[in-house]
């Protein structure tokens, strides 16, 4: 299993940032933030103990400005006084070599007026997400809104360079601002952000150009910038799968230094054609056509998954959960140490694994499937308790 593909160094170009391999810890929110977004010891910790693999590490999602906010426990990198705390994110992520890379994003109306402290949510246009089915109707963001907002991303991202990270991903995936923007579902507007495909793409697009003209005034070193999209959504209006590869085929045009999808299995195909054979994570490839690296990601769990995203044609493999549960996944692999990767944990080892308590919590009760109940039975056996079905896995992420 030595030297496989995935294990080689990976350069993005032209900005020259390399990384030791081609992994990339997949953005994990730990939901162990202060209640104002500081960064908490367990966080540094959580990070440093999964430093040293991966190739590079995307933490989990920041917002941008205060009105952003998802959920409690969540980054933030909406204040100058955010770049001490999150610097040391960095620094844990950079010991032995590895890059850091920090998401950064806008909830808009994927949050409620419980989060955001008595303030309605704002997005697009005032329309209430389906899903959760109580979702809060937002207010439609005015131009001068907008024009602010954008700032907002490179103000974010000029704090990112001051912490020391390696990059910023926008994340505009998982149905929040910039995929509301894109997305018809959410964006019914009939000013210049809105109205057809290209108005949709407006907001990103600007977004894009605003974050990259504050890495280049300000960036001393390699500082990439990346984009998460989501292929589809179910909803109708939404967004389809011709809709992200035109949307893809855009960002080609753009400085962003790569492309990341956001599924929760890299051998997908179309959710809303289920006669499409081809798994999404192909058409990306072909659509790119090696003008933008691709990260490939979902339910990578052995080597052989990682080496069959890589010979899909993407460039870089997104591992999630699996780093949760193993944090020296890569050396092991490197090593040959197959026997050795934990695929299974307990609720009992994920504090010896550095997880933060109330990631722990987010686990049980979000997503069992990363942790494996077993237990010794009177008879010495071991069992596995039942675990919940991964139940609208795609649309929480
Ligand atoms: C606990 C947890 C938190 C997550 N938080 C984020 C996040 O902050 N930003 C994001 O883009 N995706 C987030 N995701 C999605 C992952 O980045 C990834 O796409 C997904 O887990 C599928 O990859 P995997 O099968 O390797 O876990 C999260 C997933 C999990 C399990």
């Amino acid at each position: 299993m030595k030297n496989q593909n995935f294990l080689e160094p990976f350069t993005f170009s032209p900005k020259g940032l390399v990384l030791n391999n081609s992994v990339v810890m997949a953005p994990m929110t730990t939901m162990s933030s202060f209640y104002d977004g500081s960064i908490t010891n367990d966080e540094v910790d959580y990070y440093a103990e999964r430093a040293g693999g991966p190739g590079m590490i995307i933490t989990g999602v920041a917002y941008v400005t205060d009105g952003g906010k998802g959920f409690e426990g969540e980054l933030s990198i909406a204040h100058d006084s955010t770049v001490k705390g999150l610097s040391k994110i960095a620094r844990a992520i950079q010991q032995n070599g590895t890059k850091a890379v920090i998401q950064i994003f806008h909830a808009g109306r994927k949050t409620n007026s419980k989060i955001l402290r008595g303030i309605q949510p704002t997005s697009a246009s005032p329309i209430a997400a389906a899903y959760p089915k109580d979702s809060e109707e937002p207010r439609e963001l005015t131009n001068e809104e907008i024009e602010n907002m954008i700032k907002d991303f490179g103000r974010a991202t000029l704090r990112a360079i001051k912490a020391g990270f390696d990059g910023v991903e926008l994340h505009g995936a998982n149905t929040y601002l910039l995929q509301q923007f894109f997305s018809e579902n959410s964006n019914r507007r009939s000013d210049q952000w809105g109205g057809n495909f290209e108005k949709r793409m407006r907001f990103p697009l600007r977004v894009i150009e605003e974050v990259s003209s504050v890495i280049k005034a300000n960036a001393d070193r390699p500082f990439v910038l990346g984009y998460r999209l989501s292929p589809e959504e179910l909803e109708t209006p939404g967004i389809r799968l011709e809709d992200s590869l035109a949307f893809a085929e855009a960002l080609t045009d753009t400085p962003v230094d790569y492309i990341h999808l956001s599924m929760g299995s890299y051998r997908r195909t179309s959710l809303n054609q289920p006669d499409d054979k081809e798994p999404i994570l192909t058409k990306f490839v072909k659509v790119l056509n090696n003008r933008k690296p691709l990260i490939g990601v979902g339910s990578v769990e052995r080597p052989e998954d990682a080496k069959a995203v890589i010979d899909a044609g993407a460039a870089l493999v997104g591992i999630g959960r699996e780093f949760i549960r193993e944090p020296k996944w890569v050396q092991k692999v490197a090593s040959g140490e197959l026997n050795s990767i934990r695929y299974q944990i307990s609720p009992y080892d994920m504090d010896q694994l550095r997880i933060p308590l109330a990631m722990q919590a987010y686990l049980e009760n979000s997503f069992r499937d990363v942790i494996h109940f077993t237990t010794d039975g009177e008879q010495g056996e071991t069992y596995e308790a039942t675990l919940a079905p991964m139940e609208g896995f795609e649309k929480k992420m």
